[in-house]
């Protein structure tokens, strides 16, 4: 139990300062720098408090450096730094319609009018903004927020995003800011593929779309279809003509930006009616909010009205509250995962949460059960804060039935459970034999990035499984046309056609890409990244299994600990038979990349600088690649190459200081 802060002594409280300044100090790494968070928005925010609340109470122990007196994210060391032409505030928040009211009269007050004033709605997108900078109607930059004046140069990044637009319709310099989004679709097929192959979950979809962004490569932030929100323009040469934050809206859709829709409102009551508007349509949305954000229509306006610290006074952003319910714990299952992951769920009497029926939430892991001492009958508070499995915060009303014990068994096929060193999960070491693991194992091997076979899912393998038709992956392709297509067709759910369509679909599947075909393997936390690294290596599995550790350590992309799983995979006896058979049911093929040993780029490092004006850096990139050479990112004594875009940085004079050959964009693209 905490104690009250009132209660504490100076030691107690000292102590305490110093496990909560480490504890808040991982968690912005993992979010920040990491974005991997382990804890909710609302866990880290009680942390925050509590530190704040030691540290009033005992200000002689507030330290220079407390979390207590930083704002925004630390921009961290690995990609380079753009400093914003103007800063990259926050928004004062609201929570009530009060407080809407007091916001208003504020500006009211500022302005010295009791007009009715305009305001422009827009939903408050949960995402993480990102400001793009055009030139001569060119993308030339783009960067994150950072801590609002610094940001990280993620041009290549955002590049990749189908929303922003390469090129505009305006010649003149033009920065527009909006918010880099992960669609909730892109963000469940991630975590589902994610989950498959025993990588970590992201636990929500802001953390996914930061992730995705903040990649060293840009081809894994594209498979991630991020979407982009514009809300803002800001010339610096001569304004546009606009003078209203609607007007700016609608010039970023006629400059092909998307936007998340806008509406005028004119009084408080509207104001609250549009919070009660969005926060009925938020079910609905493609995309997650967590408010909703009022603008004062007249940017003139706006610029008198100035800031406040690191707020505009001109705007103000509605949070919708937490989305918290309180349920009772109707039972505890445990789940096995592919990989023998035991994970523990609770099984909730069904609450509405903003608008969802919640009859499950993750309890992770048991520590987690441990430490907030749960127990089946337990009245609990749930949180969902975007994440797609609600989570419990607290018990609030224990039942007295004693905290879940730790299973020691499977639950599927009995198997005494471990718990491996390093790790905080239980595991059933019965990978072969215990049905959970095989029927998980099969459902992943049909899914989209392995054999791609429509028409199987976890049901349907689940309920071949049950009948006896098929015992391991490979029983798919012993699945004869009669077995599948007449018994099938007379069943629920099925029918000739879809029957038939599903065997068609299993035929199919027997050409498989060698990159597939090692991620159909279930190698842990080999997924189709690193299978592409592999294939792209070995070209064929023969040469992968015959690998050593120090192959696969020097592969970039692959640390100790994958190249170490990698490595024993191909050397247990299971596998290695598994492998045989399947190599003679499927055919597996390379695509060999064919490199012109005469091209000009062969063998040579090649740095790019400047913004090219014809393709991406990352097509260049590629195109490059594709004829031998290598990729360098700074200027040194190995670079053969510089090739020059727009605007070229500080590269192009050390390249010629250096004596190395420049070639421009054109010359280039000749070759
Ligand atoms: S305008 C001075 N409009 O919410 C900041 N922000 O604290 C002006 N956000 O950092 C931002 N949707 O990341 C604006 N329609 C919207 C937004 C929005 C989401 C985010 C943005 C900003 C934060 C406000």
């Amino acid at each position: 139990m905490t104690k009250s802060v009132s209660t504490l002594t100076f030691k107690e409280a000292r102590n305490e300062l110093t496990s909560l300044k480490t504890e808040l100090a991982r968690h912005d790494e993992l979010y920040y720098n990491k974005s991997e968070p382990e804890i909710s928005d609302w866990e880290y925010d009680q942390l925050r408090r509590r530190l704040n609340e030691i540290e009033t109470q005992f200000p002689e122990l507030k330290l220079r450096n407390s979390p207590s007196q930083k704002i925004g994210a630390p921009v961290s060391g690995v990609f380079s730094k753009i400093t914003h032409k103007k800063p990259m505030l926050s928004l004062e928040n609201a929570f009530s319609k009060e407080e809407l009211g007091d916001f208003i009269e504020r500006v009211q007050n500022f302005l010295n009018t009791t007009k009715n004033l305009e305001f422009c709605a827009e939903h408050k997108i949960d995402g993480l903004s990102a400001s793009v900078f055009y030139k001569n109607g060119q993308l030339a930059y783009a960067a994150t927020r950072g801590d609002g004046y610094v940001g990280e140069d993620v041009t290549e990044n955002i590049m990749t995003i189908s929303d922003i637009p390469k090129s505009i319709q305006y010649l003149g310099e033009i920065e527009i800011r909006g918010e880099v989004y992960m669609p909730i679709r892109s963000f469940k097929e991630l975590n589902r593929q994610r989950e498959e192959t025993g990588e970590k979950l992201f636990a929500n979809p802001r953390n996914a779309a930061a992730g995705s962004l903040r990649q060293l490569d840009a081809e894994v932030t594209k498979s991630r279809n991020l979407g982009f929100f514009a809300y803002y323009a800001s010339t610096f040469e001569h304004n546009l003509g606009i003078d209203k934050q609607t007007e700016v809206m609608d010039f970023l859709q006629k400059l092909g930006f998307s936007i998340a829709g806008y509406r005028l409102c004119q009084s408080l009551d509207e104001l609250d009616e549009y919070c009660q508007d969005t926060s009925l349509e938020r079910p609905n949305l493609p995309y997650e909010i967590d408010g909703a954000v009022f603008k004062l229509n007249s940017l003139e306006l706006q610029n008198r009205l100035g800031f406040v610290g690191r707020n505009p006074r001109h705007s103000i952003a509605f949070k919708f509250p937490a989305e918290e319910a309180e349920t009772v714990i109707l039972d505890i299952s445990i789940g096995v995962g592919r990989t023998g992951k035991i994970t523990p769920v609770a099984i909730l009497d069904p609450v509405n949460l903003n608008g969802a029926m919640v009859s499950r939430a993750t309890l992770h892991n048991f520590n987690e059960i441990e430490r907030k001492q749960i127990a089946i009958g337990d009245t609990v508070k749930i949180l969902r804060s975007g994440d797609v499995i609600p989570k419990i915060i607290a018990v609030t009303k224990k039942s007295g039935n004693t905290t879940f014990a730790m299973p020691s068994i499977c639950p599927s096929c009995g198997a005494a459970l471990v718990q491996y060193p390093e790790l905080v999960d239980l595991y059933c070491p019965n990978h072969y034999g215990c049905s959970a693991q095989v029927v998980r194992y099969i459902s992943y091997f049909v899914s989209k990035s392995c054999l791609d076979i429509p028409g199987l899912g976890e049901k349907q393998v689940a309920e071949f499984f049950e009948e006896g038709r098929i015992k391991t992956a490979l029983d798919i392709f012993r699945l004869r046309e009669k077995e599948i297509v007449s018994p099938l067709a007379s069943k629920p759910g099925w029918g000739k056609i879809s029957a038939q369509k599903l065997y068609d679909a299993i035929e199919n599947s027997r050409n498989v890409s060698f990159a597939r075909f090692i991620v159909s393997l279930g190698i842990p936390g080999v997924g189709e990244i690193v299978a592409q690294i592999l294939a792209d290596r070995f070209k064929n599995i023969e040469s992968l299994q015959k690998a050593e550790k120090t192959d696969l350590v020097e592969l970039e992309g692959l640390g100790d600990l994958m190249a170490e799983e990698i490595y024993a995979f191909f050397r247990n006896d299971v596998n290695i038979n598994f492998i045989e058979e399947f190599k003679n049911l499927v055919t597996v093929s390379y695509q060999e990349k064919v490199i012109d040993t005469a091209s000009k780029f062969y063998n040579k490092t090649i740095v790019f600088t400047g913004t090219l004006s014809k393709l991406s850096r990352n097509e260049a990139k590629q195109i490059a690649i594709s004829k031998g050479a290598k990729i360098g990112s700074a200027i040194s004594g190995k670079t053969d190459i510089v090739v020059v875009g727009k605007n070229p940085g500080s590269k192009l004079k050390k390249a010629t200081e250096l004596g190395i050959q420049i070639m421009p964009e054109e010359e280039f693209l000749k070759e």
